[in-house]
């Protein structure tokens, strides 16, 4: 591991993260690519490497790494677990972009889009099964619990996420909830599994889990605010996917709770009727523009990146805990 060096000054949070974190890193890539082979299904290795290999930030692996070193981990485990929760987040994006029939991922073009829904479905399935392989090869029973959970929480948050979209009188309650599920439950499953391998003492693995959820919920919301175009275009996908899929999340939420009545009339017709016309979109965003809700949405974000960058004093100090401090910033950084 590296000592932070003066041109690392300039570099953003994230790549000086990735930085102190190189060896591990990669080592947890070659392992991930070692795992994502297939001896008898060569379109299993196909599709997973056109999504790795197209990138991702790899937030979650260096969550995972950071909380262990944090925590003094000595072993070699953390690396197994940082492809864990990676295979584990590659495999809900393949089944992701199937649910939301999303055709850009990563600025390239989506598996369900260049092969089909089966082969996403299945290969998503595939990476899920990887993933737990590679998981009991730590030997730590909770460290199991802690990503089984995750497991089953993501894929909760994704179907509660279903079923409340197209209503239009789902609550900010709901919406925290399906966040919560579908992204902040593998942030925080990753900083708090890091600290327990790493047999770190509980209120360190609690500050952990915390820092990782509340960073998780603004990640998520930052993500929901640039859908609706916060930063306008050119993000490596599609703007406007939320509001064709009739997803409800914060901007939408709080634009219906100050609709009037034609507004209220417009929200039901696109939202819950699902008859959405050219234009519509630009509408929404003006609505939403008018009603404060954009800023307001930013401002929850931010928020929540400050309860992340709390929970990390009650840890001790460390380079990483100051690197942890300042991805919390980083997330945010995407509102600018
Ligand atoms: C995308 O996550 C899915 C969400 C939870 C919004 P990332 O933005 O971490 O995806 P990659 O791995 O960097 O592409
Ligand atoms: C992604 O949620 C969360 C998971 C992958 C479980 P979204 O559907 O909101 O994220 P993007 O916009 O496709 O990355
Ligand atoms: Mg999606
Ligand atoms: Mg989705």
């Amino acid at each position: 591991m590296n000592k932070i060096t003066r041109s690392e000054e300039t570099a953003t949070p994230h790549e000086q993260l990735a930085r102190y974190l190189d060896t591990d890193l990669a080592q947890v890539n070659a392992l991930i690519r070692a795992r994502m082979s297939s001896e008898h299904a060569p379109r299993i290795p196909e599709i997973t490497a056109h999504l790795i290999e197209a990138g991702g930030k790899r937030i979650r692996p260096m969550l995972l790494l950071a909380s262990s070193h944090l925590c003094q981990y000595q072993g070699a485990h953390h690396r197994h677990l940082a492809a864990t929760v990676e295979f584990i987040h590659t495999a809900t994006l393949l089944h992701d972009d199937v649910v939301d029939e999303s055709h850009q991922r990563r600025g390239r073009s989506t598996a369900n889009l260049l092969w089909d829904n089966k082969s996403s479905v299945l290969v998503g399935d595939y990476l899920f099964a990887r993933a737990f392989q590679l998981m009991v090869e730590c030997g730590s029973l909770r460290v199991l619990d802690i990503l089984s959970n995750a497991a089953a929480t993501i894929a909760e948050g994704e179907v509660l996420q279903l079923s409340t979209a197209q209503n239009p009188d789902t609550t900010e309650e709901q919406y925290l909830r399906v966040i919560r599920g579908k992204t902040a439950a593998l942030f925080s499953a990753a900083t708090e599994a890091g600290a327990v391998l790493a047999q770190a003492p509980e209120s360190h693995v609690r500050a952990l889990q915390t820092y990782g959820d509340a960073l998780g919920i603004s990640f998520q919301i930052v993500d929901d605010w640039l859908d609706y175009g916060g930063a306008g275009s050119g993000i490596g996908k599609n703007i406007g996917d939320d509001f064709r899929e009739r997803k409800l999340t914060l901007p939408v939420i709080r634009a219906i709770a100050k609709a009037d009545a034609s507004e209220r009339a417009f929200w039901d017709r696109v939202i819950r009727a699902g008859d959405q016309r050219t234009g519509d979109f630009e509408h929404a965003q003006a609505i939403i523009a008018a009603h404060g809700t954009m800023e307001e949405t930013r401002q929850e974000a931010l928020d929540w990146s400050n309860t992340a960058r709390d929970a990390l004093a009650d840890l001790p100090e460390h380079p990483l805990r100051d690197m942890l401090d300042a991805l919390a910033d980083y997330v945010v950084m995407r509102l600018h």
